[in-house]
């Protein structure tokens, strides 16, 4: 088993991603820290603590991260996840037994990785703001890190604006550090392959009728795909970060194409916009491999079988 790291503000879809991890044989989720982004760090705190208890995984330690950016003043949070991140949900779920690890997201990180005896898979679904900072405290550590596989970034146009993706733009200066600064191999999951997977409201009803938990993890999409039918038109709502945590349970699931990127750091139009250098003559000191295909049938079936199975022991 490949041990696991999630960094991850939830958040409808880092829920469903934060359950596949927990469905998956093939990894062993040893550490999940928060940082703000879809809600404030102490709501994306909780509701990580809430949804490890309901997924029965509340001994897994939790580091709480960054409440804001690197650099700059953070424009907004989200506002397609509901109030509280989990459409009004988070307070239904169950009790965790245990509180936030007393170390913080970057102590943790660097202990999990200090110990670990194979190379980490690190999962960042946020904002990159506690990776940026735990590769300049712990650069030592970067060959511990087996691998990066990010969600973030739009290769073709965004969505919290025109060019930019929501993880990137809420914090351009550390997704730069990470995902062009920094050598550490990195495959980049982007909103484009991410959005082509969604899943439909009856997908949605039927994965709910698998068991409790299923049903439990359904319920707490309801702001979420209204968001999608009313921006998209939609009936269903992409599972962005579960497609990232696929991709680190079954390597090679999604394929990838090394390409070099940068981030636009600039205060105009295109802040927190990827920028993929598809020339092929580049000779570039860094490529992140970019998954832009899938087989998305495939990968829902994927999806719908681990998730359907949880709770089910
Ligand atoms: C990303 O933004 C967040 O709202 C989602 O949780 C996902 O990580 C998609 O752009
Ligand atoms: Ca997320």
């Amino acid at each position: 088993t490949t041990p696991l790291i999630i960094d991850t503000d939830p958040g409808v879809d880092d829920a469903f991603a934060l359950a596949l991890a927990a469905a998956s044989p093939e990894v062993d989720l040893i550490g999940v820290t928060t940082v703000f982004g879809n809600v404030s760090l102490e709501n994306t705190t909780r509701n990580a603590l809430r949804l490890l208890a309901l997924l029965g995984r509340d001994d897994v330690p939790v580091g709480v991260g960054a409440s804001r950016p690197l650099v700059h003043p953070h424009p907004h949070l989200s506002s397609a996840h509901g109030a509280d991140g989990l459409s009004g949900y988070a307070d239904t779920l169950p009790w965790p037994t245990r509180g936030p690890d007393p170390r913080d997201a970057v102590t943790l990180l660097r202990d999990l990785l200090d110990q670990a005896d194979r190379p980490v898979t690190i999962v960042p679904i946020g904002p990159l703001t506690n990776i940026a900072l735990l590769l300049a405290a712990h650069p030592g550590l970067k060959p511990k890190i087996g691998r990066l596989v990010v969600m973030g970034g739009g290769v073709n146009g965004g969505n919290i604006t025109a060019t930019a993706e929501f993880n990137v733009w809420s914090d351009p200066e550390a997704a730069r550090r990470v995902l062009v600064e920094e050598d550490v191999p990195t495959t980049l999951v982007p909103m484009d392959l991410t959005r082509r997977c969604a899943v439909s409201s009856q997908w949605l009803t039927d994965l709910a009728g698998t068991s409790p938990v299923a049903r439990t993890l359904v319920g707490l999409t309801p702001d979420y795909l209204a968001t999608y039918r009313r921006f998209l038109g939609w009936d269903g709502m992409a599972v962005h970060d579960a497609v990232a945590v696929a991709e680190a349970v079954r390597p090679g699931l999604l394929g990838g194409t090394p390409f070099p990127v940068d981030v636009d750091c600039s205060y105009g139009p295109n802040r927190g916009a990827l920028v993929v250098d598809r020339r092929r003559e580049v000779d570039a000191p860094k490529t992140l491999d970019i998954t832009m295909e899938a087989d998305l049938d495939g990968l829902r079936a994927f999806l719908f079988e681990r998730l359907g199975a949880l709770g089910v022991r």
